[in-house]
């Protein structure tokens, strides 16, 4: 299958919670394609985020795609909560599913888009038997748990991996990657296959504001 246009998912860890609606409009009006949501329990990841409340106060603020990323242990047990409060995606990490299979197919049962996330150390192999149920593959490519880390170089190979399925027709959906993108490093995972690319610091915390952030992430990707 030809791959997707590039778009650009914007990750709100990295916005300013006082301002959340306004910082997400400028995102929307800067050119974001998803808004990006990253749920951590404190547990799966080292950190603790967002709940369902904040994906419901997002599906007020946009219009766009919301692409929840959940970084949880049994996200089974929340999936529910999450796709009432209005995800588009629901991204869920293998190494937290033992019943991933049956993730993916009540993902879909619930009419969401079905994610499904590998960590760095996790190979893309893990995925074989799955990909046909998957409708989003998000490779991190920092270790999960917080914005502002540099992009892991040694996971170029597993994006090709999945890309390379793609070319051969076993795999259909979107290839995101998910950590230290800025405009060096995304386009070297767009030429591995990615072509979905979140961002968190590189918009939120781009010196000339959100607007800037999103246009040089989009002309790196251009080039
Ligand atoms: C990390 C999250 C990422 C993070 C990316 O656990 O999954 O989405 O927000 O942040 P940046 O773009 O700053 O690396
Ligand atoms: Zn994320």
């Amino acid at each position: 299958m030809s791959r997707h246009q590039y778009l650009l998912a914007t990750s709100i860890l990295s916005a300013d919670f006082t301002r959340l609606g306004a910082d997400i409009a400028e995102a929307e009006a800067g050119g974001a394609d998803w808004i990006h949501i990253d749920v951590m329990d404190g547990h799966f990841a080292p950190n603790l985020s967002m709940g369902p409340a904040i994906v419901s106060a997002c599906r007020r603020a946009t219009r766009l795609p919301l692409d929840v990323h959940l970084m949880v242990e049994s996200p089974d047990r929340l999936i529910p909560a999450f796709a009432e409060a209005g995800a588009t995606h629901l991204t869920v990490h293998i190494e937290a599913c033992p019943h991933i299979y049956r993730v993916l197919q009540s993902l879909r049962g619930m009419g969401v888009k079905a994610g499904v996330s590998l960590n760095p150390g996790t190979p893309a192999e893990a995925l074989v038997e799955v990909l046909p149920l998957s409708d989003l593959i998000l490779v991190m490519t920092v270790n999960p748990g917080f914005s502002g880390q540099e992009f892991i170089e040694s996971m170029l190979p597993k994006i090709a991996s999945i890309d390379r399925w793609r070319q051969e027709g076993r795999y259909k959906g979107y290839i995101e990657v998910d950590g230290g993108m800025t405009a060096e490093t995304a386009p070297r995972a767009a030429e591995a296959g990615a072509d979905v690319f979140v961002a968190a610091k590189a918009v939120f915390g781009h010196p000339q504001g959100i607007g800037a952030g999103l246009r040089e992430l989009r002309a790196a990707l251009k080039r």
